[in-house]
């Protein structure tokens, strides 16, 4: 099959690409890159050896995805493109607005012209908002989400559900990831945050590199094993197989809702021991204060995704953090 997708040159889909290029589908990306580099795509073309189509453009510019749409007869979207930073969209909201819906908006229209009604759409374990019971299924109530990141998530969901709604020729796929870590076993390709990381597993692998003195653990005092915050880490590999797995298995149209996890939660505390065991030294941490929003525990029920995409996750938190410790050291500056 033939794939458009966008955010293609970023963390989860340049992985996503190899696996679809794996598996023999054809691949068209489109990126803006505000969070990539073309390198990324030059190193999923030197991974699978198979050529992935790039176009350099926004999502929100309806002519660029109309003419992607005249020139391919596309079968699937995948649509990562999106902007991430939970803190920097309670500074932007507009601007995460604007991008992320905004953005959806546009491509839905240029969908519809072009006669393509199959998307899969990358959400976030965060609609859940603070969880109403623990595993986390997709039965679980939404919303209650705390910032204008999650908020563009759950807002989405309910974009594409009423798409469907109006018009049953739709499939609508919403994988909602829980942590997404690691990184392709060759070392090409991996997360490049800019900046200071805001997640757990970069801040560590920069920690480990010696680049940042220590980890800070954000509060040791949550009703847990440790005390310290527990969550779903998922290998990102796992994930973009899942990706694959969807549009290979989902033959009906109707809005399917899986959550992508292993369904095994990691305290802080676990996941900095792992990473020393990959890196082979030790790891300064200090205990800080809890960080604002954050919940105790989230981790999901799988049940659904393995039951009928036959898909669930094979790699564990050791895979997760050799592969970022490969990544990170063999690219110390990302793709710069
Ligand atoms: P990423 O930032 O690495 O990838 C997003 C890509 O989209 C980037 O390459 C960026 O340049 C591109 N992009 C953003 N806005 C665009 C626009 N308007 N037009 C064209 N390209 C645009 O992030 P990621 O971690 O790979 O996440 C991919 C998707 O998965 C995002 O929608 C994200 O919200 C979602 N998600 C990520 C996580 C996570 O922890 N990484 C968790 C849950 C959901
Ligand atoms: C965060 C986002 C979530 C988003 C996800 C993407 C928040 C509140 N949530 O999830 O919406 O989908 O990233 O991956 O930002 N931690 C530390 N020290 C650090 C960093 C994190 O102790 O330097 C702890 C956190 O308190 C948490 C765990 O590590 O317990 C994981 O944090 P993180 O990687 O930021 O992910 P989430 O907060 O789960």
């Amino acid at each position: 099959m033939k794939i458009l997708v966008t955010g293609g040159a970023g963390y989860i889909g340049s992985h996503t690409c190899v696996e679809l290029l794996a598996k023999g589908h054809e691949v068209v990306i489109v990126d803006n890159f505000v969070n990539a580099s073309p390198k990324s795509v030059e190193r999923v073309r030197k991974i699978s050896g198979k050529n992935a189509e790039l176009y350099e453009g926004d999502i929100r510019d309806s002519a660029l995805l109309d003419g992607i749409f005249a020139r391919h007869k596309i079968d699937w979207v995948i649509h990562f493109a999106g902007l991430k930073a939970v803190g920097e969209s309670c500074a932007k909201p507009v601007e995460y607005y604007d991008n992320n819906i905004g953005g959806t908006l546009v491509l839905l229209q240029a969908m519809r012209k072009a006669g393509c009604k199959k998307i899969v759409f990358s959400s976030s374990a965060t609609v859940y908002g603070t969880p109403e019971r623990l595993p986390l299924d997709e039965t679980c109530r939404v919303g209650g989400t705390t910032n204008p990141y999650g908020s563009s998530k759950f807002f989405q969901e309910i974009m594409l559900e009423d798409v469907y709604k109006a018009d049953n020729e739709w499939t609508v796929v919403l994988l909602r990831y829980f942590n997404p870590v690691g990184a392709h076993e060759s070392g090409l390709i991996g997360e490049d945050p800019k900046g200071i990381p805001n997640n757990l597993t970069p801040y560590i692998a920069k920690v480990a590199i010696g680049e940042l003195k220590e980890v800070g653990v954000f509060g040791d005092d949550y009703d847990t094993h440790d005390g310290t915050g527990v969550r779903d880490y998922i290998h990102v590999v796992d994930l973009a197989k899942g990706h694959v797995a969807a549009i290979d298995k989902i033959k009906n149209s109707g809005v399917h809702v899986y959550n992508l996890g292993t369904g095994v939660g990691y305290s802080v505390l676990d996941v900095i021991h792992a990473f020393e065991k990959a890196c082979g030294h030790k790891l300064a941490y200090s205990i800080k204060p809890r960080r604002a929003g954050d919940i105790a525990a989230c981790y999901a029920d799988a049940a659904k995704a393995k039951r009928e995409l036959g898909w669930q996750a094979e790699l564990g938190i050791d895979e997760m953090c050799s592969s970022l410790w490969k990544w990170q050291s063999k690219n110390p500056n990302g793709y710069n």
